[in-house]
């Protein structure tokens, strides 16, 4: 569950709150003054604070200035009224992680704190690798014994402590964002904020001034001036993922400030000064990017110097047994009615032999599905996703996909994006028959909704949240593909801007 605090003075506001957050997932406590918040901090703990900037007794600036101090890494949103923006401004530059601005629109507000705790979670658990994996407080681990897997272990220990930028590369699922967290979380920055950035998912034009900010009036739809998540995350690490999508002028700015710290804001010509750790990753091969004039050469260097390269899932099966182990016992603890916490022989070695082209995630997703599927302690062979079983049965596991120069994004290894592109000519009536014995099977799984919520996720992340390139691909008008965004709730999850 969530804790989220509410520090507002104004009992209209913390009434709507109550409405707007009355979910289970979420626990809301509010505080009629900054001073009544500071106090309720260090009991509550919480996992984001809204505030309100116009308070009577301590205002929001300067209760802000107090969190920071007590906490650096609480996230906390601002709220402000029309024609205050700039102290609002102000709020970022202590470190906000955002502001609304009042009379607020309820859609965006959700949108804005749902991200919020998204990125408060990153923060905060716990990511160890081992030989840590078997503690208590461990949230989350990276978890491997391979020989190419040690060797991460050994450079995350390495470059945890030093303030270094890293190059984190790898397919698809390989686990990159979980090595940049545990980087992080094992450094002396741990204490700082850690804020990630899809630079893949925020369309190329808005990019440059989501991490630097602009002036005022930099551009079109420039209202008011903006603080960028470099200026906002001083003094604790930014992790850029898929950096080989950013554009040349953008990768300009980036080396400038990993070479002095410095920047301007677009559209300024004052120079910021920040003290930020830069950790990117990318499932792009750079080289190629080099060559074809794509990625900044002077760039790539600078972040080749300490590059963690993870292997794909098919060069360490032997870790296989012991993520399945790992994935079970997560997800069992996670959820009471999923049962086995262990798993069959034979299907172990279902498991073992495929190739997984989407690696540990796709690993992942397919134990999960296996164990809604079932019905004992124990996870059968024939609980394991059929795509899986036949490629193995078949002798014909699936080619692990090809990332080609020039394209970007996310690559077709989703599971079950390998069963269509796998298989030739589209065979719709097979692969509905298939998936229809698997429905068969559970009636939990809710077939229809869940393909269909998978489907527009892939077309969104495959056009970077185009809707209405994505619509195309699906076959369905725009208008269809809103309100399916809108039902299943995709926006947050795939962070569209
Ligand atoms: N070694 C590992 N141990 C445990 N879980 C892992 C490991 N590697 C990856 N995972 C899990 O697999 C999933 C995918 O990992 P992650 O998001 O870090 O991959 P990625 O390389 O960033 O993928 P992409 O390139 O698609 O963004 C996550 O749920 C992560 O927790
Ligand atoms: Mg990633």
């Amino acid at each position: 569950m969530d804790k989220l605090l509410l520090i507002d003075d104004e009992t209209d506001v913390q009434y709507s709150f109550k409405r707007i957050f009355d979910s289970p997932e979420i626990e809301l406590t509010t505080a009629d003054s900054g001073e009544a918040g500071l106090e309720l901090i260090p009991k509550l703990r919480p996992d984001l604070v809204i505030m309100d900037i116009r308070m009577g007794g301590l205002n929001g600036l300067e209760t802000l200035r107090r969190i920071r101090q007590i906490d650096a890494r609480l996230l906390v949103i601002m709220m402000t009224a029309y024609g205050t923006t700039q102290t609002a401004i102000e709020a970022m530059k202590l470190g906000a992680y955002d502001y609304l601005l009042k009379p607020f629109d309820v859609p965006k507000l959700k949108n804005i704190v749902f991200g919020a705790l998204k990125a408060a979670r990153d923060m905060r658990q716990v990511v160890a690798f081992q030989p840590e994996l078997e503690a208590e407080d461990v949230d989350i681990g990276v978890v491997g014994r391979s020989d190419p897997m040690q060797n991460v272990f050994k450079m995350i220990g390495q470059l945890a402590g030093s303030k270094a930028t890293v190059l984190i590369t790898g397919e698809s699922g390989t686990g990159k964002e979980l090595v940049a967290r545990a980087i992080y979380q094992n450094g002396d920055r741990s204490t700082q904020p850690f804020l990630a950035i899809n630079c893949a998912a925020i369309p190329e034009n808005l990019l440059e001034s989501e991490l630097f900010g602009h002036e005022k009036g930099a551009f079109t739809g420039a209202a008011a001036m903006r603080i960028g998540k470099f200026e906002q995350c001083n003094n604790g690490t930014i992790f850029l993922d898929e950096i080989g999508d950013m554009s040349l002028p953008t990768q300009t700015k980036i080396l400038r400030v990993l070479q002095s710290g410095t920047f301007e804001r677009v559209g300024g010509n004052q120079p910021v000064q920040v003290d930020v750790r830069v950790i990117a990753a990318t499932n792009r091969p750079l080289e190629q990017a080099v060559a074809a004039k794509e990625f900044r050469e002077d760039l790539f260097y600078r972040l080749n110097v300490m590059r963690i390269q993870l292997p794909p899932l098919r060069e360490r099966s032997t870790d296989i047994r012991l993520l399945v182990t790992y994935f079970l016992r997560k997800f069992a603890n996670a959820n009471h009615q999923v049962r086995p916490r262990s798993i069959a022989e034979d299907a172990m070695a279902i498991l073992e032999r495929y190739r997984w082209p989407g690696n540990v995630r796709e690993l992942e997703n397919a134990v999960l599905r296996a164990s809604v599927v079932a019905k004992g302690d124990v996870l059968l062979p024939a609980d394991l996703p059929p795509e899986i079983c036949a490629a193995v049965a078949t002798g014909s596991p699936v080619a692990p996909a090809p990332i080609a120069a020039g394209t970007s994004g996310v690559p077709s290894s989703e599971p079950g994006g390998s069963v269509l592109s796998s298989s030739g000519p589209t065979d719709m009536a097979g692969l509905s028959r298939m998936l229809f014995d698997w429905a068969r099977r559970d009636p939990k799984l809710k077939i229809l909704p869940s393909i269909e919520r998978e489907m527009v996720i892939n077309a969104l992340r495959e056009t970077k949240g185009n809707q209405v390139q994505a619509a195309k691909l699906l076959g369905i008008t725009r208008a269809t593909l809103r309100k399916r965004v809108e039902k299943f709730g995709i926006k947050q999850e795939l962070s569209i801007a």
